[in-house]
């Protein structure tokens, strides 16, 4: 059975002359332990899927299966126990005055865990960080650090599906690798299933295995990974979005 399903998917914002419609008619399968790129131009309505799956987009229609489950109007609090959520903006996800023990601990008690404390020091190393930094404040990381705490909560509830926003975008180029090769080894360590948005086709090609090509909210195709990296697509819009990052 697949991880994630997602059919006929369409989703809007506002209404009437105010109405963008942001998704349409979306399809895509994500295998369990698969790693699924969701790539476009800026405003192609990458983003809007992520958020439609965890909630966050409530003007819907199709249909949205993760693990055989079909999704409803609102996601109960075991939803989250399998599927959450990085962003791009670290900066902006983590609040500035709760401490890395703070964000990890109460994660971990609203997902009904007791030990937290042995949890917490796990995370830390689990995302490479380590206990020096359990009691330090968002401020006090730098924006690398900052994502590794992000990461360590997304992990906190035990999750299976990942949805990646953009995880390393607002990074400095430097540590862009270092945090791609972090989720690497948790997705194979943990058998974890990724579904990864990105604008940057390196990225993708470095880290999924397959990928659908979004444009102006429609995938206009869905490629492996070999095909990606021999320049292969077959939709006109793929191909010219391949040759324009090279
Ligand atoms: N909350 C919102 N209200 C109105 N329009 C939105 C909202 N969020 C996104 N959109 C619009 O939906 C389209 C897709 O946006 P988005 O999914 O963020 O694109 P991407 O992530 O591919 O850059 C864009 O036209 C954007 O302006
Ligand atoms: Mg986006």
């Amino acid at each position: 059975m697949s991880m994630l399903q997602i059919n006929g998917l369409n989703v809007w914002f506002g209404k009437n002359q105010n109405r963008v419609d942001a998704v349409r008619q979306a399809k895509f399968t994500v295998a369990k332990g698969e790693s699924f790129g969701l790539v476009g131009e800026s405003g192609s309505g990458k983003s809007t899927v992520l958020r439609a799956i965890t909630g966050l987009a409530p003007n819907w229609s199709g249909t949205m299966d993760i693990d055989g489950q079909s999704l409803t109007r609102t996601r109960p609090k075991s939803f989250f126990k399998t599927v959450q959520m990085v962003f791009q903006d670290p900066y902006a996800s983590l609040h500035p005055r709760h401490s890395v023990d703070q964000v990890l601990g109460e994660t971990l008690y609203l997902h009904g865990f007791s030990d937290i404390d042995a949890r917490v020091v796990k995370l830390l190393d689990d995302v490479g960080l380590g206990q020096k930094f359990r009691f330090r404040y968002p401020h006090q990381l730098s924006g690398g650090q900052r994502q590794r705490v992000a990461i360590a909560r997304a992990l906190a509830p035990e999750p299976r599906l990942l949805l990646l926003d953009e995880p390393t975008s607002a990074l400095d180029v430097s540590v862009q690798a270092e945090i791609l090769n972090l989720l690497a080894d948790l997705r194979a360590d943990r058998g974890l299933t990724y579904l990864m948005v990105s604008h940057d086709l390196s990225v993708v090609g470095h880290m999924c295995d397959r990928l659908a090509v979004m444009n102006n909210g429609e995938i206009v195709e869905i490629l492996d990974v070999d095909a990606l990296r021999a320049m292969k697509a077959s939709h006109p819009y793929s191909q010219h979005l391949l040759e324009a990052s090279l």
